[in-house]
C-alpha cells in the first residue's frame, strides 16, 4: 500500500510511518515538505504520489499557540484538513485524519464515546471540530480518530517533563481539575495498523483504557520510577496558561468496542512500556 503521512514528523505521525513502514511505501511529510494549509500544495503531492492511504497528523497541536494565533489555527488545524480531504477525493485515496478529546467540553463525567455531542472548551478544540466537519462533509471513505494525552519517542510532553523532574529533583506543577486517557502514541499506531485492513469508515476513540487526573499521572510515574519530588498541585485558575482545557475529557473506544477490535492496553500498562523503551533501553 503507498501512504502518505502529513504530520509524519510529529509525535503520532513519525510512530505511524515507523510501525506502517514494513511491508507499505510510507512517505512522510512535514511542514516544509507540504503545508497542508496551502490546497495546490496538498493537490500536487496527492496526485503526484496517487496514495491508496492518506493519515493526516498534521496540527498545531500546542493548546495555547491555537489560543494566541486563532488565524495559524483555523488555517492548518480546519482548512488544512479540508484541503486533505478534497485532494484524496480526487485520488479515491482513503483518508485517516487525527482528531482530539478536546473537541469535548468536560461536562460528563464518564467517559466520552463517539455517539456523545462535542463542544469544545478552547480554540484548538474548535478548530480541530471544523476539520472533522469538513471531512465527513467531503469525504466518502474516511476514518476520524480521536486520540489524547499523547506520550511517545519524537518530541517533549507532560510525561517527560515529570520525568525529567524527578531526575533532576525538580518541582513538578500538577492541575487537579483536567482528566483524560494518557495514550502510548505506538499503541496508537498499533491499531491504526490493523483498522487500514478493514473497510470501517467513521469516527473512532483510540486511547489507551481508563483515566486519570494530572496528579494522578504523576503519582504513577513516581510509583513506575520509584522516585519523588516536591508536586504542587494546582487548579486551573491558578495554573495561568492563554488556553482553558476541558475538566474531563476521557474517552471511550466505544466503535472499536462494538466491532471487537477494541486491543488497546490500560494506561499504566502503557506508561510502564513507554518508560522501559524510552528510559531503561
Ligand atoms: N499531542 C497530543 O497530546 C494529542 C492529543 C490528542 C490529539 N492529538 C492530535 O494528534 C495529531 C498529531 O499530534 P502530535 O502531538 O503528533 O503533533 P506534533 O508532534 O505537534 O506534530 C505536528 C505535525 O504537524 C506538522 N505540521 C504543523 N503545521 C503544518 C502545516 N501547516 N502543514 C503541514 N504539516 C504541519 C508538523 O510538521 P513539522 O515537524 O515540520 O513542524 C508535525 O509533523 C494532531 O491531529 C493532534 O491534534 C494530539
Amino acid at each position: 500500500m503507498r501512504i502518505i503521512i502529513f504530520g509524519g514528523t510529529g509525535l503520532l505521525g513519525s510512530d505511524i510511518a515507523k510501525v506502517l513502514k514494513q511491508g507499505n511505501d510510507v512517505i512522510p511529510f512535514g511542514s516544509t515538505d507540504v503545508d497542508i494549509s496551502k490546497l495546490e500544495a496538498v493537490m500536487h503531492s496527492v496526485n503526484f504520489h496517487k496514495p491508496d492511504l492518506v493519515i493526516n497528523c498534521a496540527a498545531i497541536s500546542d493548546v495555547d499557540k491555537c489560543e494566541e494565533n486563532k488565524e495559524l489555527a483555523y488555517r492548518v488545524n480546519a482548512m488544512g484538513a479540508k484541503n486533505v480531504a478534497i485532494a484524496c477525493n480526487k485520488t479515491k485515496s482513503r483518508l485517516i485524519h487525527i482528531s482530539t478529546d478536546y473537541v469535548f467540553g468536560g461536562n460528563k463525567n464518564t467517559p466520552y464515546t463517539e455517539f456523545d455531542i462535542p463542544s469544545p472548551v478552547n480554540i484548538y478544540g474548535a478548530t480541530k471540530l471544523a476539520g472533522e466537519e469538513f471531512i465527513k462533509t467531503i469525504s466518502t471513505n474516511f476514518l476520524i480518530i480521536r486520540t489524547a494525552w499523547l506520550f511517545g519517542e519524537r518530541r517533549n510532553h507532560f510525561v517527560d517533563y515529570v520525568i525529567k523532574s524527578l531526575h533532576q529533583g525538580n518541582e513538578i506543577i500538577a492541575v487537579k481539575d483536567m482528566t483524560s486517557s494518557p495514550t502510548f502514541s505506538l499503541d496508537v499506531a498499533e491499531m491504526i495498523k490493523e483498522l487500514i485492513h478493514t473497510d470501517e469508515v467513521g469516527i473512532f476513540h483510540m486511547c489507551n483504557k481508563g483515566y486519570c487526573s494530572r496528579v494522578e499521572l504523576v503519582e504513577e510515574i513516581e510509583r513506575i520510577l520509584k522516585k519523588h519530588t516536591n508536586v504542587t498541585v494546582v487548579n486551573q485558575s491558578q495554573w495561568k496558561r492563554p488556553a482553558k482545557r476541558p475538566v474531563f475529557s476521557a474517552l471511550r473506544n466505544y466503535h472499536l468496542e462494538l466491532i471487537n477490535k477494541d486491543n488497546m492496553p490500560g494506561w499504566r500498562d502503557a506508561l510502564k512500556r513507554y518508560i522501559k523503551y524510552k528510559y531503561r533501553g
